[in-house]
């Protein structure tokens, strides 16, 4: 191995506070060596929460945090540029922001609750990952672990869901913005392969995180799906930032549009 991490370059999460799957990857790219991590979320405190977590537990990380709306059709460029300033380059971006929908049949659901998902969830996503890819496609490759695959100009991993495959009652809008997304990264995957660029998404199943636990009324519709899926338990938060970070790594050199499920078999069955 060249470089002693997989991860010499900057990170981007989106959706990173407090102890959710944004959280979760930017703790785990600080664990893996990654050095330089900018973290943004529409809610300043649990954004702070993570950024003073890691800065405490890894006091070597260069930390940048901003917080931001990513349906902010502004906010991702302007974000993107500050990190270019700070950190010079961008090479893991990991889309984790969004929000479940409330819980309706698409007859009761109204345009505004419609828009609000996916103005967040794909429309958020595509706003980051574009300013992202074009970061991506002003910088030189970095080389990668092993000098007998190809250097690396970027990796993009979005967060769609294992409801992006299947869906669930009373959740239209929210897997079919999770759908959106698995075929964004399809689309994008197939138009920055010549760039160097990998574009990639996890789709998670039910994970103990507060977008679930939170609500008591969310936690009771959701939590029972977990016992459908063959290991019979949510996941962890740190087991989807686990397959991200593959994900993001040159160990990954090969893996291009794939939704990578990671949902204890939820889908298998
Ligand atoms: N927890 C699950 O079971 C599960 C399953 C499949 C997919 N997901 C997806 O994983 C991602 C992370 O969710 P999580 O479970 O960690 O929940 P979470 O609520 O802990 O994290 C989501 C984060 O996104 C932030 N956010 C919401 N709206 C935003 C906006 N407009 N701009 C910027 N940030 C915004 C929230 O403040 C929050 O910190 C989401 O995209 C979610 O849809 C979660």
């Amino acid at each position: 191995m060249i470089n002693k991490t997989f991860f010499p370059g900057v990170a981007v999460i989106t959706g990173a506070g407090g102890t959710g799957i944004g959280a979760a990857v930017a703790h785990a790219f600080a664990v893996a060596g990654c050095k330089r991590i900018a973290i943004t979320d529409v809610n300043e405190e649990t954004l702070e929460k993570t950024r003073d977590a890691i800065a405490i537990a890894y006091p070597k990380v260069q930390l940048m945090a901003q917080p931001g709306n990513v349906a902010d059709d502004q906010f991702a460029e302007s974000f993107v540029s500050k990190v270019a300033k700070a950190f010079g380059r961008v090479d893991y971006a990991v889309n984790c922001a969004g929000v479940l929908g409330v819980p309706m049949r698409s007859s009761e659901t109204s345009l505004a609750e419609f828009d609000r998902v996916n103005n967040i969830n794909y429309r958020g996503c595509w706003l980051s990952s574009r300013a992202q890819l074009k970061q991506m496609l002003e910088q030189d490759p970095l080389s990668s672990h092993d000098l007998t695959r190809p250097a690396q100009r970027g990796a993009v991993v979005n967060i769609a869901s294992q409801l992006g495959i299947v869906s669930r009652p009373n959740a239209p809008a929210y897997c079919a913005s999770k759908s959106a997304i698995i075929g964004l990264t399809r689309a994008d995957a197939i138009d920055y392969s010549k760039d160097g660029i990998r574009v990639n998404c996890v789709c998670p199943g039910v994970i103990e995180t507060p977008l679930v636990m939170e609500k008591a009324e969310v936690r009771e519709a959701i939590t029972p799906a977990a016992n459908i899926a063959p290991m019979q338990r949510m996941g962890k938060p740190a087991e989807v930032a686990d397959a991200v970070l593959f994900l993001c790594s040159t160990q990954a050199s090969f893996v291009q549009g794939h939704a990578m499920v990671v949902d204890g078999g939820y889908i298998t069955v």
